[in-house]
């Protein structure tokens, strides 16, 4: 498939560093454990790509998005000689590299901040977005920040006030300064050059903000919510705090940078816009980002009608040859399986692996792993140990569980206790304890990843939704006369979709393994929850 690049025919797997393998026995993973696990990752389990969650050097106080250095690695992690082994590693297998970049904020850490906060004359202070108080000595603006408060932290040393969109250890840039560009596309340069293949970039869309930096409006009373409830930041229209259009600009110097490399070297953005025609003028017009992420199904309630209109949406919106996405689980979000529901994972992998566009499955999704309990004592999400009634991050970051042993195969035998608690639920999923069952999801994830990699129609081809019965989403994916149904129960009982489709065709696979053979189109009874694939 010459003409489609990586990104597009490829499958991306999110690794959490801290929670994927540990190698030294510390209790927290590190790139060396990725290289161990390469293998399973391109032969076992069948993925193209891996996006690396941040592994530079930080204070840790949002976990590595608190960047103190673009251009190392956290010795936490490894070195950078472990970096470009673990890239050589995965390109020996095929496998492509994306990482993290974080251009919004950089750790309180960081050389840049700390020059800029010495003094108001400082050649850094105009990196960072500092202002004087109101009259009354109150922050700037009404802004607030994601992780709780104001989104101003007063600075007594010079007598101004810093914006941080996250936390106050999270000072934003100030990307209307062209040496803030210049420095940060300079980072990006480094990793390029490095071999790496793409850059997932943290929210993108907070880079620009109004120049004005005017209030935020009020949030009118929200009905239906797209996503999950964020505190008192939803009682404001974030119109003014991010999203500026001048951001379009940004991406697409960004984008003149990353072709003039060779090999498809790809961007896809963070982007919490939910309005997905908003959303979709991230493409430009293709020459901003290669895909906006596109978070619109995350929190949907499990309804198949919903499913199908934000699809259908989403196709009608993008650009001429844009290329869309879906993503239904990462590293921010409580788990998949406790999101949608157990029985449910299983039908949202044949969903997210067959829809048109590039899935990104996060680490341990494949296993249905549940959110794990976390004790209050070991609690580490600073979200939610800041702001009360976030539910905690930390649910979805815990140790990959390898094996049933009592370190799960994360940590060396022996090792100390990891950052994070294993539930004994995930280690009853662990990777040993379902690759021989043909009826785990681990096997089924196998099954669809390497079913898509033969199928040109589920790569390459177009998307329609074919009319069904209520609680069912089907839809066919075709590639010149390549053409395949998806018929998806989105309930817990029975239901036949009844599409008007004439015929019979073959089962590729199903979420119940026991479906095999000739199936009527028209006639076929889908079981509670089942995800069934046909090829016509
Ligand atoms: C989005 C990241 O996914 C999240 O983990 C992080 O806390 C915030 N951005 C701030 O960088």
């Amino acid at each position: 498939m010459p003409d489609h690049p990586w990104w597009q025919t490829g499958v991306i797997y999110q690794i959490y560093p801290r929670s994927f393998q540990d190698s030294t026995g510390n209790g927290i993973g590190d790139l060396a454990g990725v290289i161990q696990r390469l293998d399973h990752l391109s032969g076992t389990l069948g993925v193209d790509a891996l996006w690396l969650s941040p592994f530079y050097p930080s204070p840790m106080k949002d976990f590595g998005y608190d960047v103190a250095d673009y251009c190392d690695v956290d010795p936490l992690f490894g070195d950078l000689a472990t970096f470009d082994l673990l890239v050589e590693e995965a390109h020996r297998r095929a496998l492509r590299v994306i990482i993290d970049w974080v251009p919004n904020h950089t750790s309180d850490q960081h050389p840049w901040f700390r020059a800029s906060r010495t003094s108001r004359t400082s050649p850094k202070r105009d990196w960072y977005i500092w202002r004087d108080p109101a009259p009354d000595g109150s922050p700037p603006n009404n802004w607030l920040a994601v992780f709780g408060g104001s989104a101003w932290e007063w600075d007594e040393a010079t007598g101004q006030y810093y914006l941080h969109s996250f936390l106050p250890e999270q000072p934003d840039l100030n990307w209307r300064n062209p040496q803030v560009e210049s420095a940060m596309f300079e980072t990006v340069r480094f990793w390029l050059d490095r071999g790496v293949d793409g850059i997932r970039i943290d929210v993108a869309h907070h880079v620009m903000k109004d120049p004005e930096l005017r209030d935020n409006p009020p949030a009118p009373h929200i009905g239906e919510r797209a996503f999950k409830p964020l505190g008192e930041y939803d009682l404001q229209r974030h119109i003014h705090d991010k999203g500026h259009p001048d951001v379009h600009e940004v991406f697409r110097r960004l984008r003149s940078l990353l072709d003039r490399y060779e090999g498809d070297r790809f961007a896809v953005g963070e982007i919490h816009i939910f309005d997905l025609e908003e959303l979709a003028a991230y493409y430009g017009d293709l020459d901003e980002l290669h895909m906006p992420y596109n978070f619109s199904l995350l929190w949907q309630p499990w309804e198949a009608h919903r499913f199908r209109r934000l699809v259908d949406r989403f196709e009608a919106v993008l650009p001429p040859g844009a290329w869309p996405n879906y993503v239904l689980g990462n590293h921010d979000e409580p788990r998949l399986a406790s999101r949608f529901g157990e029985p449910q994972a299983r039908t949202a992998a044949v969903l997210l692996l067959t829809l048109r566009g590039t899935p990104t499955i996060y680490y341990g999704d494949e296993l249905g792993l549940t959110n794990a309990v976390i004790p209050p004592d070991r609690q580490q999400d600073p979200w939610a140990l800041r702001v009360e009634g976030i539910e905690s991050r930390d649910g979805c970051r815990t140790p990959m569980p390898w094996d049933t042993s009592p370190t799960a195969g994360f940590s060396p035998p022996g090792s100390a206790d990891p950052w994070l608690p294993i539930s004994p639920v995930h280690r009853a999923r662990s990777v040993a304890a379902q690759l021989d069952d043909p009826g785990s999801l681990l096997v089924l994830y196998r099954r669809l990843l390497a079913y898509r990699r033969d199928s040109e129609a589920l790569r390459l081809g177009d998307y329609r939704a074919v009319d069904s019965t209520p609680g069912t989403f089907c839809y066919l994916r075709s590639h010149h006369d390549e053409r395949v149904l998806v018929a998806l129960n989105f309930t817990g009982v029975d239901r036949s979709p009844a599409v008007d489709l004439t015929g019979r065709g073959t089962v590729v696979l199903s979420t119940d393994p026991g479906r095999q053979g000739v199936t009527p189109l028209g006639g076929v009874v889908l079981g509670p929850h089942e995800g069934l694939v046909v090829e016509l």
